[in-house]
């Protein structure tokens, strides 16, 4: 049956990986000009590995890399047979192209109805995509693992929100996926029309393609009266569906390593560190075709932990930041997911927020702006409560601005939680 979870050992599962990882090193080397002179620079070749472990010898693959090789440069097999192309923008300079053989689209529909199914998600279910539909992966990520797994998708993509609602409740579907902050909006829209999202037909939260923390699932949870888990890719890597949260444990998000092979390694000295430590994630793709990736540097922050729920596949936890999302102020590292998690344990506000850094003179200062929960609150003490916890709890002086409901640009997609104002 498709998106079946593979019921393997620890052992076969590694065995499984030696082979296809020697294969995919071998694919790489023999057909993209990039890794053969990286290989041969690092003095590494395909039929050096012997263990797993020999991985470490090899260089690693970073998004410069990619964009160096703009736009078709990182693929193994002639242009004629790449069936699709997606590409990620960034901020600056050209985006990041991936393709996909006809293969590779199975394959990246197999792990996704696995992931949905993990989620939940069985054959039948009505499930509504909010992710963009485009260049980005969510969408057509979503939307291929849904019909694999034999569900009926509502392919709706990102905006449009009282639509969002229109078709949330005309066409009642029990799995919506979705970035976590347009989630947020989709309720805003609700409760603006005067539906209860807790009698809506939604069971099921799939949110990913940004980081978010517990406090906020917990806040959803409840308002919306779901199961929120979470989805985590990367466009390099394959897209959605490279690991997931399952639904009966809620315990992190394990990795389909028959075909991803995570590494953790210091993001300093780029040493894998054990099992159970926080560094930076790495992945080696196993099987793709079009374009296998070799140790690409995600920047994602996260550690590895034993399978639960499938027990051969390990998880890694919440993503809780990048570290290019790292913002220091006057020394102390903070990511926002750390300000988002604040910001839920303050009563009366609203998880709209933007970390906004500024250098008025010669150091950097940090304001939060985010939203009240409704306009009649005393704005002046939940900017103090927050500040508090803020410099309390994350050891940071900010300056706190509440704005009015939806003071805040709402996202369709991934949000925006920081603003750098600071002078180049
Ligand atoms: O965001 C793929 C995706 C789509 C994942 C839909 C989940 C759902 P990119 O646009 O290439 O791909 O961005 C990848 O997004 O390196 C992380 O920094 C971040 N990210 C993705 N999922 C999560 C998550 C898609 N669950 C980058 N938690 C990654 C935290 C996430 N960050």
């Amino acid at each position: 049956m498709s998106g079946e979870i593979p019921d393997l050992s620890r052992e076969a599962l590694e065995e499984l990986q030696l082979t296809r990882l020697r294969d995919s090193l071998r694919r790489a080397y023999a057909h993209v000009p990039h890794y053969r002179k990286a290989f041969d620079g690092a003095g590494v070749r395909p039929d050096d590995l012997e263990t797993l472990a020999d991985l470490a010898r090899f260089p690693f693959t970073a998004k410069a890399d990619l964009r160096a090789n703009y736009p078709f440069g990182m693929f193994a097999v002639p242009r004629e047979q790449v069936n699709r192309i997606h590409a990620s923008s960034g901020t600056t300079g050209k985006p990041t192209v991936v393709g996909y053989t006809a293969e590779d689209i199975v394959t990246w529909s197999e792990v996704m109805a696995r992931s949905i199914r993990a989620a939940g998600g069985r054959p039948g279910d009505v499930v509504h995509v909010a992710y963009g539909y485009g260049l980005f992966t969510g969408g057509l990520g979503a939307h291929y693992g849904a019909e694999r797994l034999g569900c009926t998708v509502v392919p709706v993509s990102g905006g449009m929100t009282e639509r969002q609602v229109q078709l949330i409740t005309d066409f009642r579907p029990r799995i919506i996926m979705v970035t976590p902050s347009y989630f947020l909006a989709i309720l805003d829209e609700m409760e603006e029309q005067g539906i209860d999202p807790r009698a809506s037909s939604l069971e099921i939260g799939i949110f990913g393609a940004e980081p978010w923390t517990d406090e906020m699932r917990r806040a959803v949870e409840e308002r919306a009266g779901i199961r929120a888990v979470d989805i985590y890719g990367l466009s390099e890597v394959m897209g959605p569906g490279v690991s997931q949260e399952a639904g009966e444990t809620q315990d992190g998000l394990h990795v389909w390593e028959d075909h991803f092979l995570p590494e953790i390694v210091d993001p300093v000295t780029l040493e894998p560190v054990p099992d159970g430590e926080e560094g930076e994630l790495v992945f080696t793709s196993l099987t793709k075709q079009a374009m296998p990736v070799v140790r690409y540097r995600t920047r994602d922050l996260t550690r590895l932990l034993p399978g639960t729920a499938y027990p051969a596949f390990r998880r890694m936890q919440k993503v809780t930041g990048r570290t290019d999302d790292m913002m220091i102020v006057r020394g102390v590292n903070v990511f926002p997911t750390q300000v988002e998690e604040q910001i839920l344990a303050v009563e009366g506000l609203a998880p709209h927020y933007l970390c906004v850094l500024t250098r008025p003179g010669n150091l950097d200062e940090l304001t939060v702006r985010v939203e009240a929960v409704d306009s009649d609150v005393d704005r002046d003490s939940l900017a103090r409560a927050l500040a508090e916890r803020i410099k309390n709890l994350i050891g940071v002086t900010a300056k706190v601005e509440v704005t009015d409901p939806h003071g805040l640009e709402r996202s369709l997609g991934k949000a925006k939680r920081i603003s750098d104002q600071r002078p180049k």
